[in-house]
């Protein structure tokens, strides 16, 4: 073989190679889980047992005096609908999909966070100043996707109260 013909041997393979990379997101569910080790879940028994169960969900304080934010995404809403954090403190999410691929935005920051089923998706946010974010579902999960939207309270960092388990996820506690 002349290194001409390698070559072009060479560019075919890394060509072909990168089309899975582009399709990382399809890539069937069970082999990711596998690959993704102890990020797995069961979508289908998110409501009965485990992390995911209903009141587990919102804002927790962890004792380092950070928070952890636990949420479930599912056709069309992300639940709680309403979530409260305290501003200057890292923010620990947590989140995973009971159905389709969806994908947690917050209007006026970079913060994405893909979340698909079967799978926990992890993202560390900050928010240094109190205020009210929109987060929209920004992938394309079904019809009523376009009103698949969440809140996000930064309230200041001495009003954020020690809030019990049925009021991690409302707005209504404070
Ligand atoms: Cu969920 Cu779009």
């Amino acid at each position: 073989m002349n290194w001409r013909k390698l070559r072009t041997f060479l560019i075919t393979v890394l060509v072909l190679a990168l089309i899975p990379a582009t399709r990382y997101y399809q890539i069937d569910v069970p082999l990711l889980r596998f690959l993704r080790g102890s990020h797995r879940v069961d979508p289908l028994s998110l409501h009965l047992a485990g992390e995911f169960v209903e009141n587990n969900l919102g804002t927790e304080q962890d004792p380092d005096g950070s928070v952890t934010v636990r949420m479930v995404a599912q056709q069309y809403l992300f639940v709680p609908q309403c979530i409260v954090v305290p501003a200057g403190i890292p923010v620990h999410l947590r989140i995973t999909s009971a159905d389709a691929v969806h994908s947690l935005t917050l209007n006026g920051t970079d913060y994405a966070v893909k979340v698909l089923p079967g799978t926990i998706s992890e993202a560390q946010l900050q928010f240094p100043h109190p205020g009210e974010y929109k987060m929209p579902c920004r992938e394309f999960c079904g019809a009523g996707h376009y009103a698949m939207r969440s809140e996000l309270k930064v309230v200041p960092r001495d009003q954020f109260p020690a809030l019990r388990p049925g009021e991690r996820g409302s707005c209504a506690a404070q």
